[in-house]
C-alpha cells in the first residue's frame, strides 16, 4: 500500500541517500516525471516506505532498502563457497563481516578464484543466478596447450557435456603462458557446476588455473585475493538494470 501524506520518508530524501543526487536534484527528477513508485509516476511530496517501495528512475530500478548489503569478494583458491564445510575448510562467509548475515550469489569451486558477490538481497540474488536472466560471467582460464581457432569456435558454439549442450559463449585467446599453456577468456551466461573446467577439458585443454574476472557489469582488477568491499550504489543499480524484468 502507498505511504500516505504523513507516513514514510520523502521520496527525494530516499533517492538522495542512495546517491542518485542531491535532494534538490532528486526533487527535479520527480517534478520531471522521471521517478516511478510501484510502477506509477511519482509526484513531488510523495512519501514512501523504503523497505517495500519499488522505485525506479528513468525505468531503472533503484535499490533503496537500507537493510540490504552487497559485497564483492575476491575469493582465493582453497576457500569453499558453501556456508559450512564438513571438511573444515575456510568458507567465503568467514571472509566478510558476520553482521548482517550474507550468502554467496552462485558459487565458485574451491579451486577457482576471483569475484563472488555476497548479499542478503534474496530477490537480486535469485535473478542473478536464474538462467532466464542470462547474466554474463567472464573467466580467464590458464589451460594446457594452446587452443586452435577451430577449438575456440567449438567453445563458442557449444560443447556437449554430460548434462547437455552448453549455450553459445564467447571465447578468445588472451596470450601464451609459460610451460606450454595458454590464457583463454571465456564468457558464459549459465552457471552449471564446474562448467568452464568441463568445457575446456572436453576440447582437450584441461584448466590449470581459473579466475572469474566479471559478473555482469561488475569487475575490479584492483581487488586483491582475500579482500572484499561493498558495491557502490552505481554498481548495485547496474546489477539491477542487468536483471530488470523487461515486462515491468
Ligand atoms: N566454471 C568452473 O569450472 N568453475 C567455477 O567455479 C565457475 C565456473
Amino acid at each position: 500500500m502507498a505511504a500516505s501524506d504523513s507516513e514514510g520518508e520523502r521520496l527525494q530524501k530516499v533517492l538522495a541517500r542512495v546517491g542518485i543526487g542531491s535532494r534538490r536534484s532528486c526533487e527535479d527528477l520527480i517534478a520531471e516525471g522521471r521517478v516511478t513508485v510501484d510502477g506509477e509516476v511519482a509526484i513531488l511530496g510523495r512519501r514512501v516506505d523504503p523497505e517495500t517501495a519499488r522505485i525506479a528512475v528513468d525505468g531503472a530500478p533503484v535499490g533503496v532498502r537500507p537493510d540490504l548489503v552487497h559485497l564483492l569478494l575476491h575469493k582465493p583458491v582453497g576457500v569453499v563457497t558453501t556456508a559450512d564445510d564438513p571438511q573444515g575448510r575456510p568458507t567465503v562467509v568467514q571472509m566478510v563481516p558476520d553482521e548482517p548475515r550474507v550468502f554467496a550469489v552462485g558459487r565458485l569451486d574451491v579451486d577457482t578464484e576471483g569475484l563472488l558477490l555476497l548479499t542478503n538481497d534474496g530477490e537480486l540474488a535469485h535473478r542473478l543466478t536464474h538462467p532466464s536472466y542470462g547474466v554474463e560471467k567472464e573467466y580467464v582460464a590458464e589451460v594446457e596447450g594452446v587452443p586452435t581457432r577451430a577449438t575456440l569456435r567449438r567453445l563458442r558454439e557449444g560443447i556437449d557435456l554430460d548434462d547437455g549442450p552448453t549455450a553459445p559463449a564467447r571465447a578468445s585467446l588472451v596470450g601464451d603462458a609459460p610451460g606450454g599453456s595458454a590464457m583463454v577468456r571465456l564468457t558464459i551466461h549459465e552457471g552449471r557446476n564446474r562448467q568452464v573446467r568441463r568445457m575446456c577439458e572436453a576440447v582437450g585443454h584441461p584448466v590449470r588455473r581459473l579466475v572469474r574476472t566479471r559478473i555482469g557489469p561488475i569487475a575490479d582488477r584492483a581487488l586483491a585475493a582475500g579482500s572484499w568491499r561493498e558495491l557502490t550504489g552505481d554498481e548495485v543499480r547496474a546489477l539491477e538494470v542487468a536483471v530488470a524484468d523487461p515486462t515491468t
